[in-house]
């Protein structure tokens, strides 16, 4: 069903509104997630979205096909009302705060996780509900701008940490890492995996996602790029031997490219 909402008195809008300060939204259990790229990501992940909210003069076929639950157009002066972000792309949603799991690992609100090549933050910013704290690690000090501009979005605490993970050490301990499609530009997957191992507290967790072995085509540029994506034998021996258990792969995604379809695999273990 799709409901054009054209007043910002609206009771709706107004109940979104109160969801801007982040004691509401936990009470509520709901958080918000804005941008198309993110709600798709956080749909194909499991996250129940509750409802969609989409800026009039973007609303597509395509998202209605996508999404079957409750839609709303909202007309700009109404979008702009509920949105977070300085300039918004006109996708808005809200989901709700339940039991998840990155495939097979259980994640809490007591947990402080890092996430590896955090980038923008996509990956972050759907794990966030779910924890306590999120340390983004990048070397790009224009990717963590990015980040850092975004943090007021996130529903747990955030601490930005700019690192080079070919060649810097971080003396740190998290309950978790996460990373997501950052481990081909790093050298050395060995000598990683046994930095990551020590950088987990006891049964601490590890979820990486990346390529699966490609034939070189996936970037336009292999600058900086060390692996064309990895054999999943060979990649589960390397965390076997940095002293990992249970190291499982499921598939995470397709990225479908004019020059080819490439599997993104997620590898998850414990300490
Ligand atoms: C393809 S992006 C992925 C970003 C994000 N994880 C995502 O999924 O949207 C790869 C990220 O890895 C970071 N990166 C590349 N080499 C790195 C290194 N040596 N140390 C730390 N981060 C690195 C890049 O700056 C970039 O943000």
């Amino acid at each position: 069903m799709i409901n054009k909402i054209a007043s910002a008195q609206n009771q709706k809008i107004k109940q979104i509104i109160k969801l801007k300060k982040s004691l509401k939204r936990k009470k509520a259990e709901l958080f918000v997630i804005e941008g198309e790229k993110e709600i798709k990501l956080a749909k194909e992940s499991g996250i129940y979205i509750k409802e969609l909210f989409f800026l009039e003069n973007i609303y597509q076929k395509e998202i209605d096909n996508f999404f079957n639950i409750e839609k709303y157009i909202l007309t700009a002066e109404v979008f702009d009302k509920i949105s977070f972000r300085k300039s918004p792309d006109g996708y808005f949603a809200i989901a709700q705060i339940k039991d998840f799991q990155l495939k097979n690992i259980k994640l809490n609100s007591s947990m402080e996780i890092m996430d590896l090549g955090a980038g923008t933050g996509l990956l972050s910013y759907f794990i966030a509900p779910f924890v306590k704290k999120i340390a983004a690690v990048d070397n790009s000090p224009s990717m963590l701008i990015e980040f850092k501009k975004r943090c007021g979005e996130f529903a747990c605490e955030t601490e930005i940490i700019e690192k080079d993970f070919n060649s810097e050490v971080l003396e740190r301990k998290f309950d978790g890492i996460i990373s997501s499609m950052t481990i081909h530009h790093l050298e050395d997957i060995s000598s990683l995996l046994s930095r990551l191992y020590k950088m987990l507290n006891k049964d601490g967790f590890m979820a990486i996602a990346d390529l699966d072995s490609e034939d070189g085509s996936f970037h336009s540029s292999n600058r900086g790029v060390f692996h064309y994506g990895f054999n999943r034998k060979d990649l589960k021996m390397l965390a076997i031997e940095a002293g990992f258990r249970e190291v499982r792969f499921d598939l995470a995604n397709t990225i479908n490219k004019p020059n080819g379809n490439f599997t993104v695999f997620l590898m998850t273990a414990i300490k």
